[in-house]
């Protein structure tokens, strides 16, 4: 029986070791923690339950006969964080680079089977060299097996993926299915091809970080969600984010009964909104004033800036916060505003998350380059997106909602169930300048002095259609509040729709403007 034992133990202690020595410490140097660090950090302690940890390639081509580490680079199970059950799998760089083949490739779909049909969140921590070239052509297909689990359980649980390391060629589309793509700082990396076929192809010098690091991909090309410093922070951002997540699609968003309310006094919000309607503030003041204490976890924060996103908690509630930000561009909606926008309310509608929209939008951004490069039918996403979203839906007008993007976002006409407007809101077809221009054309051509003639139309035009209460008359705004209101309303409105009911026509899948 000792020898069994010590056989078990033997293995054991290969697998938990991973790759040589000599490559765990190359991970180290470069600031990376192991796949098996880096699972401790993510779960709670003690919890974590391994799968396959003995399971190895059976592949003999070149010379990978010889080499047949246990768990072949790619440790997975299962575990909770904050007492909930969450799959995961963590690349092994240490061992084949953490290259997938069809071993390591089937460990990761028995993660993912099991997550989607036990309704469990599930994690990806990636870093690995991609396809594991030895294995040719069965690697290609244990990615597309990944793929198309990912994407069968899109929508079904969370499925959040690290890059924690290299990510290149199309091992990259399986983080791109998921919902959340996190990166850390100068250590991860992903591209559809890496600099060296980037210059054979087309002559361009370009170095990865550049390519594919976590600064482009968290302000340029909006791949990532979020960049955090190191694996410790990143993983700690894991285990926060998914306490604002349900388990799967079937429960409700969470409550946390001890939270605390915001430290600064409610009043401020009533003198933060400048009365020069051409004046920025910046909306992460009001979202501060209105959400839990440190509550909000910003998603895209480096990315189209003039539309915030981000997770928080009101009253309790879990929410999806989705505001325009006067402090970039205006708050004008953008191609990446929409997109980012459209992302992050499906996200929130298929996990049952509220959406809350703090409103103040000049409109969507006018010029060729928007034009030519389709902020038609990108805008049209984030149209869609709020139309089709069936879970409890917040809106407060704090100023401008001018012309197409009023109806955008969240309006009562495309389901907000609650509507307010704050008593400086100007809800109107355009601002005052172009409105003029265009109605009173032919009295500014012929005016003698057809500055102070366009000053006065302006003012009249303000006047008249500049405020919230045409709009409140028609019942497109539920009601108009003080500032120092608003926290108290959205408490007491997301209690009331907590339990909201709403299904859209039955169909295959509608098909959204993509
Ligand atoms: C097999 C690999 C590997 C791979 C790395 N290794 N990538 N083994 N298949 N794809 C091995 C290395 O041989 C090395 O083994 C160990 O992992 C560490 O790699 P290094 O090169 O020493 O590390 P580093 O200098 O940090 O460079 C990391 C790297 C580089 C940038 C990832 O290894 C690299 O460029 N690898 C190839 C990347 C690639 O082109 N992959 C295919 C992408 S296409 P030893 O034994 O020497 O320590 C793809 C298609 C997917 O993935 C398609 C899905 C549809």
């Amino acid at each position: 029986m000792t020898d069994h034992f010590s056989e078990l133990e033997r293995r054991r202690q290969a697998a938990i070791q991973g790759g040589s020595q000599s490559r765990i410490d190359r991970q180290h140097e470069r600031g990376k923690l192991t796949a098996r660090e880096r699972v401790t950090v993510l779960l709670d302690e003690d919890s974590f339950v391994e799968l396959g940890q003995l399971v190895q390639h059976q592949s003999t081509d070149f010379d990978l006969a010889d080499q047949r580490p246990p768990g072949d680079g790619v440790i997975t199970g299962y575990g909770t964080v904050h007492g909930r059950l969450v799959y995961l799998y963590a690349q092994d760089f240490t061992i084949f680079g953490g290259s997938l083949g069809r071993a390591h490739a089937s460990k990761i779909v028995q993660v993912l089977d099991l997550a989607l049909q036990n309704g469990a969140p599930v994690i990806g921590l990636n870093d690995s060299g991609g396809a594991r070239i030895q294995e040719g052509v069965v690697s290609l297909g244990g990615y597309a097996d990944i793929f198309l689990k990912n994407t069968l359980a899109s929508g079904v649980i969370p499925q959040i993926s690290a890059i924690m390391g290299p990510c290149a060629g199309g091992a990259v589309y399986s983080p791109a299915i998921t919902d959340l793509v996190f990166m850390v700082q100068g250590t991860s990396h992903m591209f559809v091809t890496g600099p060296d076929v980037v210059h054979a192809v087309t002559q361009e010098e370009v170095t990865a970080e550049d390519l594919g690091g976590a600064a482009t991909h968290s302000e340029r090309s909006g791949v990532a969600h979020a960049v955090y410093q190191n694996d410790i922070t990143c993983l700690e951002a894991i285990r926060t984010v998914l306490n604002y997540l349900p388990q799967n699609c079937e429960e409700q968003a969470s409550m946390d009964t001890a939270f605390q309310p915001p430290t600064s006094h409610m009043e401020d919000l009533n003198t933060l909104v400048p009365h020069n309607p051409n004046k920025p503030y910046d909306m992460h003041d009001v979202i501060r004033l209105l959400v839990d204490r440190s509550s909000f976890f910003p998603i895209h924060d480096g990315f189209a800036r003039n539309l915030i996103c981000g997770f928080a908690r009101i009253g309790g509630h879990a929410v999806g916060l989705v505001a325009n930000q006067p402090a970039h561009l205006a708050g004008v909606l953008d191609i990446d505003a929409s997109v980012k926008g459209a992302r992050f309310v499906r996200f929130c509608d298929a996990f049952n998350l509220p959406i809350v929209t703090l409103e103040d939008v000049p409109g969507f951004l006018p010029g060729t380059d928007q034009e030519w490069r389709g902020i038609i039918r990108h805008g049209a996403k984030l149209l869609y997106a709020f139309c089709e979203a069936t879970v409890p839906k917040i809106t407060i007008i704090t100023r401008k909602a001018y012309g197409g993007a009023y109806d955008v976002m969240s309006s009562k006409h495309i389901r907000g169930d609650l509507n307010y407007a704050w008593p400086g809101a100007e809800i109107a077809v355009m601002g005052a300048k172009g409105a003029v221009r265009i109605l009173h054309r032919a009295a500014l051509k012929n005016a003698e002095d057809p500055a102070s003639l366009e000053e006065e139309f302006s003012r009249d035009y303000q006047e008249r259609f500049s405020n919230p209460y045409i709009a409140a008359e028609h019942g497109y705004v539920d009601e108009v509040i003080y500032p120092n209101e608003t926290r108290e309303r959205l408490i007491r409105g997301l209690a009331m729709l907590r339990n909201k009911i709403l299904t859209n026509p039955r169909k295959k899948h509608g098909n959204m403007p993509l």
